[in-house]
């Protein structure tokens, strides 16, 4: 899903070992039918008209630039902090692809019918700062769209429900900067004024982790909470074995709550 077990890989691509592997990352999510399906509808929450001028905010490869505008015929700007991805989006066919920080959009005020940020906000440091930025650069009466995974909704059923409590919580807490912001992303819109505001829940339910596992590094969790002094160096091989049990009686369940806030600036 996110990180393929290490700690906030997505906070600064371009200074992990291999930033090549982050846009395999993003690849092999946006091709599981749940992730393509929300995506799809976080940019319907835009209601796009053909001509209008959007931005997405870690934009990754671009690959969600490129639908809203083919979709759409809409014109997208896709803005990422990392060289690597904006690279990869140019590679593509993204033309409008820049590299800048979320925290200090360089654009003018009111410059957007809309702006977008997907699984981004977790990873920022100061999401508050990068909301304002977004909402900055939207023109009155536009539209703004947020997507995230909520980590206080995570279930694990492995046989130990403190151990998986114990382990989900440090993903939910320590490797993500704010990875239990998104049901709060309402209530900072309202915040600031915002109208005609909509949340909508999409729950991932992972009972083959061994299609995604690799991706979302889920069976890595306990140990790297081990090595963060989190967990017991025992308890995090406890945690595997009986992760591996889980799998092989066919009880493995784990299920994650995403997001999508969406709302319309004041005219
Ligand atoms: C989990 S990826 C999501 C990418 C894309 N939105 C998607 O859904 O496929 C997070 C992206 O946000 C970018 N990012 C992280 N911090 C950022 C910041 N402060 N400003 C701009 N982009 C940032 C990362 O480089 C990465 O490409």
């Amino acid at each position: 899903m996110d990180e393929p077990g290490a700690a906030h890989g997505f906070t600064s691509v371009d200074s992990q070992t291999r930033p090549g592997d982050w846009v395999t990352v993003l690849d092999r999510v946006a091709a599981e039918p749940f992730y393509a399906a929300y995506k799809r509808r976080l940019r319907e929450l835009l209601r796009p008209t053909a001509g209008e001028l959007f931005l997405e905010v870690g934009a990754g490869t671009g690959d969600a630039a490129r639908a809203l505008r083919a979709r759409w015929n809409a014109e997208v700007v896709a803005l990422d902090s990392s060289l690597t991805m904006a690279a990869r989006a140019r590679t593509r066919g993204l033309a409008r692809a820049v590299v800048a920080d979320g925290h200090r959009l360089p654009f003018g005020a009111d410059r957007f019918d809309g702006a977008w940020a997907d699984r981004v906000l977790q990873h920022v440091a100061d999401p508050d700062r990068v909301l304002d930025e977004l909402l900055r650069v939207i023109r009155p009466g536009g539209r703004i769209a947020l997507a995230d995974p909520d980590y206080d909704t995570q279930v694990l059923d492995i046989d130990d429900r403190e151990l998986a409590r114990r382990v989900l919580r440090f993903r939910a807490d320590v490797l993500l900067r704010n990875g239990t912001l998104a049901h709060r992303q309402a209530g900072l819109l309202a915040a600031r004024g915002l109208h005609d505001l909509t949340v909508e829940a999409r729950t991932l339910v992972v009972r083959d982790p061994s299609a995604v596992d690799n991706v979302m590094g889920l069976r890595t969790w306990a140990h790297t909470a081990a090595a963060r002094g989190h967990v017991d160096p025992a308890d995090a091989d406890r945690f595997v074995a009986l992760y591996d049990d889980a799998v092989r009686t066919g009880r493995f369940t784990y299920a994650v709550t995403f997001f999508l806030t969406a709302a319309t600036l004041p005219e």
